[in-house]
């Protein structure tokens, strides 16, 4: 499965995240420091959009119902979501933000 160039690094600053859609497939991207994490950005409890929510560290608060998830896995980590969402490998090269979007 190959690359694909989503975002400058420059266009995220740190602890912010950005939706981004390629495909089918509808992904937030999270900036942690210098390093870049990908998951679904549809919550499994009603389908709001992750990237929308409140970043702490490495867990992502949804912002409806306010379900935590852990944007290194997917992994639901509270109700109301009760389902992980697919996690993505992203990675920074030359400034850049890459995704490969088969699921890990
Ligand atoms: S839509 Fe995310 S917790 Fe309900």
């Amino acid at each position: 499965m190959s690359w694909v160039r989503v975002a400058d690094l420059a266009d995220l600053g740190p602890g912010a995240a950005r939706r981004v859609d390629v495909g089918e497939h509808r992904v937030a991207v999270f900036r942690v420091d210098d390093d870049v994490y990908a998951i679904g950005d549809r919550c499994t409890h009603a389908e709001a959009s992750l990237s929308e929510g409140e970043l702490e560290d490495t867990e992502i608060e949804c912002p409806l119902h306010g379900a935590m998830f852990d944007i290194t896995t997917g992994e639901a980590l509270s109700l109301p979501a009760t389902r992980a969402v697919p996690s993505y490998r992203a990675e920074v090269r030359d400034g850049a933000i890459f995704l490969q979007l088969e699921t890990t």
